[in-house]
């Protein structure tokens, strides 16, 4: 079983392209439908291994997933350049592998993202954001690989990132491959 996060404030591209690689099995998690606090910065859990975290929410679920499985494949929209503020949130949240990387090491972090802007202009930020994950992933013991940069297009096509694409099925079967 594979983890999917779905990194978007809505259900749209991200989710529909991960609900279009994941097989029936996988888990699939949209973060929009979640309550996750913002990490406290306590460090609570640098001592405490068997909680986690002393907030009480969904992080909880989340943390269970993803020491279920070795793979976790998440889809971030383009931000203001960045990731989601929503999966920076979650990833703050990680502050427990810190102290406890073993736990996610022998894990991969799949990447996609996806932005309006064309993949040419995106192509450093999406740089960028595989380097984001690779430093932290370092320190966190996981490995990263980067699988796509998509782009969803202009007002036309923005909520339907299938229309840019002709090959988009043969996309999504590369993708399944490298998973
Ligand atoms: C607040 C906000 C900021 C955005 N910033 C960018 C950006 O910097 N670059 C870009 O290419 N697209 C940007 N977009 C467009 C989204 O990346 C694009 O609509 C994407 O398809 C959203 O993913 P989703 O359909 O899974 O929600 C932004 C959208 C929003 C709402």
């Amino acid at each position: 079983m594979n983890l999917y996060i779905n990194g978007s404030n809505q259900e749209k591209n991200c989710y529909r392209i991960l609900k279009d690689i994941m097989d029936k099995d996988d888990k699939l998690i949209s973060l929009s439908r979640k309550n996750i606090n913002y990490c406290l910065g306590c460090n609570a859990c640098k001592n405490d291994l068997s909680e986690y975290c002393i907030i009480e929410d969904d992080m909880e679920e989340i943390y269970k997933e993803i020491l279920k499985t070795d793979k976790i494949i998440i889809a971030s929209p383009i931000y203001m350049n960045h990731i989601t503020g929503l999966l920076k949130n979650v990833i703050d949240r990680f502050n427990p592998f810190s102290w406890h990387s073993d736990l996610l090491s022998g894990k991969t972090i799949y990447l996609i993202t996806v932005g309006q802007m064309s993949e040419e202009e995106n192509e450093e930020i999406a740089r960028n954001i595989k380097e984001y994950f690779e430093s932290i992933g370092e320190f966190m013991g996981f490995e990263t690989v980067f699988l796509r940069n998509f782009t969803s297009g202009d007002i036309e096509t923005i909520d339907n990132v299938t229309k840019m694409y002709d090959n988009y099925e043969e996309i999504i079967k590369e993708l399944k491959e490298k998973i």
